[in-house]
């Protein structure tokens, strides 16, 4: 018998409708004491966003054995983490955007207080959704979490980020960079996934870690090739903003041909890591593909 084709697109949609049931049930109800900051974490986390963060939790659980029913909570808090830090990148202080995902950014439905408070409340319930689980996988996963999340990942990133408007930044500075504000954090998900499982092989985690920080620095390079080329429709998000403030991306610094060549690159390599895997690492296969050729 012929093993059944794996088809991305098919995986990825399961995949993403199953994250955002697990997100709606963690997310407390918007008639549930304060309402409105229920309401508006509900609008930051739920209905938008492509989800490629749980996705990796998804695929580098199933590729380490675990089931997606063991890894829904590693997928909902990197995605509470990242809408977290979407709601706070949008504010007047930080990039100043007022659409996300296709509607108004939080601040702008809701106001600059709330979404301050709804980006903490969001990154404790992440906490709080994988210190739910397994006692020793979530020691780990916290630790990883909170590292990514943290000084020395996403916040340290954005922090280096808004130092470097307006900036000149070395190519190796950059890419600390990304991979520090967007890298870390795709990282965590995959080992996040990874560590659902009852045993993690070394020689995994190092794979993962490999491929994922292969994927995370692709991932921001994409971002900052895409705010210079597709349209605000297209990208939910206003288009052209990374010149207009300033910002320091791999377009300002090498140009949209070098950096497209850049993610050329990093995905040969990364299918090259996977080389030696089986149909199991497919849904990796496909969200590197995923990651490097989407078109929002
Ligand atoms: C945007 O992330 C911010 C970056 C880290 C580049 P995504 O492009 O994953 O945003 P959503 O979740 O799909 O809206
Ligand atoms: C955002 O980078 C990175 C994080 C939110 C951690 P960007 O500022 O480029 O993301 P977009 O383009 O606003 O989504
Ligand atoms: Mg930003
Ligand atoms: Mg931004
Ligand atoms: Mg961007």
């Amino acid at each position: 018998m012929t093993p059944p084709v794996f088809v991305f697109d098919h995986w990825a949609t399961l995949h993403q409708q199953r994250v955002e049931q697990v997100l709606s049930r963690a997310l407390p109800g918007d008639d549930t004491l304060p309402e409105r900051l229920h309401e508006a974490m509900r609008y930051a986390v739920l209905g938008g966003g492509k989800r490629v963060r749980a996705l990796l939790s998804y695929a580098a659980a199933e590729l380490a054995g675990a089931t997606p029913l063991a890894a829904d909570a590693a997928a909902a808090a990197v995605e509470l983490i990242h809408a977290f830090s979407l709601v706070h990148d949008d504010m007047p202080c930080m990039d100043d955007d007022d659409l996300r995902r296709g509607k108004p950014s939080c601040h702008k439905h809701y106001d600059d207080a709330t979404a301050l408070l709804v980006g903490d409340a969001l990154q404790s319930l992440a906490f709080e959704s994988i210190a739910n689980t397994n006692a020793a996988q979530a020691l780990k996963q916290v630790q990883v979490l909170a590292k990514a999340t943290g000084s020395r990942g996403m916040c340290g990133g954005q922090s280096i980020d808004l130092q470097s408007t307006g900036k000149r930044l070395s190519r190796d500075a950059l890419e600390t960079m990304h991979q520090y504000k967007t890298g870390a954090l795709i990282e965590a998900a995959a080992l996040l996934g990874a560590y659902t499982a009852d045993q993690t092989d070394k020689q995994l985690i190092t794979t993962l870690t490999q491929y994922s920080q292969h994927m995370g620095l692709a991932f921001q390079v994409v971002d900052d090739i895409l705010d210079a080329t597709a349209d605000t429709q297209t990208l939910g998000k206003t288009a052209g903003k990374d010149a207009l403030q300033e910002k320091s991306t791999y377009v300002s610094l090498l140009g949209l041909e070098e950096a497209k060549a850049l993610v050329n690159t990093l995905y040969a390599q990364t299918l090259q890591l996977l080389a030696g895997f089986g149909p199991q690492a497919d849904p990796l296969r496909g969200i590197a593909k995923f990651i490097c050729e989407r078109p929002f």
